[in-house]
């Protein structure tokens, strides 16, 4: 099954659903993955909110007023932000989580992290195995662009606009190596958001990384085709992009 078989039947066509379910709660298909992130911050109010990756600072406005934000980018194109606690950090998130007082800058441990900085999976992977060393147990990690639309858009050499490099890796990584942690792909447009949750929090023993160099080693050269071959839906756990899902993540 490719991707493009499954789109239609989680949403619709019309990308937007309405369904009541038995305690009379709407559900809805975010139309974006800026609406599951602007939903995210609506449902966490996370008090520590760190961002891997911020561009031009558009997930950055989704922000609650009472949220502290870190954000991380060498390159961040951001002058100002109508939000009165915040600061970015201008390097790379290896530089970032190898030299800066995480904790420090945020105020506490993670609540919300959004992973969405270079996109070749060892460095997403590193990104999000980098963050738990600052998570606790009710940490939501998000990681975006883990839902490839094809070959070309899923090359590790950035060719096209839209561009989600091979972090769907890090999915197929985690959902081998680390059955410990709950991560569900959420269909959201344009290239899929990840939710992760379950994270032992700091008095939990150091998880085991001695996988990391053995996958990353192993799907180092896998390509989208061999995506479609294992299956896409069942390797990245796909559910539908709605509100009714994101809620079934961050509940468990
Ligand atoms: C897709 S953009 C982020 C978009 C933003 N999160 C949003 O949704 O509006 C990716 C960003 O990652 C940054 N980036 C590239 N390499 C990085 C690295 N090693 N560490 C952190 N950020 C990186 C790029 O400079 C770019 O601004």
């Amino acid at each position: 099954m490719t991707r493009d078989s499954f789109v239609a039947e989680s949403c619709g066509e019309a990308g937007q659903k309405a369904s009541l379910s038995g305690g009379g709660l709407s559900d809805f298909c975010y139309p974006t993955y800026f609406d599951l992130l602007a939903d995210a911050h609506r449902r966490l109010e996370p008090r520590h909110y760190l961002e891997i990756g911020i561009n031009e600072g558009h997930s950055l406005r989704l922000v609650g007023p009472d949220t502290r934000i870190v954000g991380v980018d060498p390159t961040p194109q951001v002058s100002d932000l109508n939000h009165s606690n915040w600061e970015i950090v201008p390097t790379t998130s290896e530089d970032f989580f190898r030299h800066h007082d995480v904790v420090g800058l945020l105020g506490g441990l993670v609540d919300l992290a959004f992973v969405d900085g270079l996109h070749q999976f060892e460095v997403a992977l590193a990104d999000v195995l980098s963050v738990e060393r600052y998570a606790h147990a009710r940490t939501v990690v998000l990681l975006h662009d883990v839902l490839p639309i094809d070959a070309v858009t899923s090359d590790r050499k950035r060719t096209t606009a839209i561009w989600s490099g091979d972090v769907w890796k890090v999915v197929a990584l985690l959902r081998r190596y680390r059955p410990d942690l709950a991560v569900t792909t959420l269909d959201v447009e344009p290239t899929g958001m990840a939710v992760i949750t379950g994270f032992g929090g700091l008095e939990a023993t150091a998880p085991d990384q001695s996988w990391v160099q053995t996958g990353v080693e192993h799907f180092l050269a896998a390509t989208y085709e061999d995506l479609c071959a294992m299956g896409i839906k069942e390797t990245l756990s796909v559910v539908p992009g709605t509100a009714r899902s994101f809620a079934e993540c961050i509940d468990r």
